[in-house]
């Protein structure tokens, strides 16, 4: 087999490869025996002229074998995974995972770090002091056994030809491609060991997907892929018109999601309910999307969710006197931006507050960046609101660093209209392997 025939057979004649050779591009980019010219030739073969389901299940199957596939046999019970496509201000697994826990689901969650204007689940976690994202495999282990639920950063042999194909993705201009995206996240997902995965496909400013069709058509795909590789998969339809949470950057996340577990229906609520119910219908702990609400509301209203989040942060390593007494967390300094008109606010660039974030030091442009965990926004505003000119719309929360451009960034995120935009919705649809089901 050449890899160079493999090249023609999808540029000219269009046609679906085998299962063979797809085996044997994985295999050879994998052990460095493809080089990246040829990888890169096939990649944007498949970018232009796609994949059938077939060629995508083994494209997931193979890149999921090419390294480590996790054993959470040791854990006890339904292991069920959530994964978003990455969003500005969404920590919802924080609250998500002690939220399950309690309902007595196992959630052994394996998040990555932020890049970019989308934050990362282990940084938002690491802004708790000691807290350790970097467990063993048998610590892990004993930390969901013992209270239901832990979260640490992805190991570096999760799915490594995915890692090696993303980072010629990213420059080859043969990221936007529905097979490679799916097949991407859904190896890494695959190879994480749940049980079932609910996906939080997000669309709008800010996200992969920009219309909400084209985000029901990747879920559609990644649906079918867990199916076929024996997992029960849902995924959730969700607007990035408006950042998730109404705080952004890591402590300030933190700070939410204590607030949240303690009861306060900050706007992060809604999703946070939203997906835990979807994962209770999704392993039938629940039957009902009504019985499925009033149990979440019921162990986050005892303050048992908010007590599991202390145990999972005391196992893990971290200081809960700073969950206890939130006002430990070190915040910079205040500023405060205003609305330029007086109106409702019509639209809101969720990428460019994300951005902001970034200029503050609260992201990283580069994966060995920094992070300050003290910096980023708070929007006193949500789309939709009637505000008049000079009111507050944003708190910005900084060290000195990046002011000027994140004031200049957030100003300009935000359009005012004389009349009320259409009523914002969160999730839009849901897709399981029964279809789709628009909201
Ligand atoms: N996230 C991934 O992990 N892979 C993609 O291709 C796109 C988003």
């Amino acid at each position: 087999m050449r890899m160079y025939d493999i090249i023609l057979k999808k540029k000219y004649n269009k046609e679906p490869l085998s299962d063979a050779e797809i085996q044997f591009f994985i295999d050879g980019f994998t052990d460095g025996t493809i080089p990246d010219y040829q990888a890169s030739a096939l990649l944007m073969a498949i970018c232009c002229n796609g994949m059938i389901e077939r060629e995508t299940f083994k494209l997931t199957e193979a890149m999921l074998n090419s390294g480590d596939v996790i054993d959470l046999s040791s854990i006890k019970g339904i292991k069920v995974d959530k994964h978003s496509t990455g969003g500005v201000a969404d920590s919802t697994s924080l609250a998500l995972a002690p939220i399950l826990a309690c309902l007595g689901l196992m959630v052994p969650k394996m998040s990555g770090r932020g890049l970019g204007f989308s934050g990362g689940t282990v940084d938002k976690l690491e802004s708790i002091p000691n807290f350790n994202t970097s467990l063993t495999e048998e610590r892990f282990a004993e930390v969901v056994n013992q209270c239901g639920c832990a979260i640490i950063g992805q190991t570096s042999d999760v799915a490594p030809a995915d890692k090696k194909i993303y980072g010629l993705r990213d420059v080859t201009g043969t990221v936007d491609c529905m097979p490679l995206i799916a097949s991407s996240i859904m190896s890494k997902k695959l190879a994480s060991g749940a049980d079932m995965i609910l996906l939080d496909v997000k669309f709008g400013s800010g996200a992969f997907m920009k219309t909400e069709e084209d985000a029901i058509t990747l879920a559609t795909l990644m649906v079918k892929i867990g199916e076929n590789a024996g997992k029960r998969v849902g995924a959730l339809i969700t607007s990035m018109q408006q950042p998730l949470g109404n705080r952004a950057g890591n402590s300030l996340e933190v700070l939410n999601i204590i607030e949240l577990l303690k009861g306060v229906k900050t706007r992060l609520y809604q999703e946070v309910v939203e997906v835990a119910v979807k994962l209770l219908l999704l392993s039938r702990v629940e039957t009902s999307e009504h019985q499925a609400e009033l149990a979440i509301e019921k162990v986050i209203e005892s303050g048992e969710a908010f007590e599991r989040f202390v145990s999972m942060v005391e196992l893990q390593g971290g200081d809960t006197s700073y969950i206890l007494n939130s006002e430990k967390f070190e915040i910079g300094e205040l500023f405060e931006i205003y609305a330029t008109e007086s109106g409702y606010i019509s639209k809101i660039d969720t990428e460019q507050l994300g951005n902001a974030c970034v200029d503050l030091g609260g992201g990283r442009l580069q994966k060995t960046d920094i992070i300050d965990n003290a910096v980023g926004i708070e929007m006193t505003c949500s789309l939709g609101d009637l505000v008049k000119k000079g009111d507050v719309i944003v708190k910005i929360f900084h060290n000195q660093r990046g002011l000027k451009q994140a004031t200049s960034l957030i100003q300009n995120a935000f359009t005012y209209s004389e009349n009320a935009p259409a009523p914002y919705k969160m999730a839009s649809a849901y897709v399981d392997i029964n279809g789709v089901k628009k909201y």
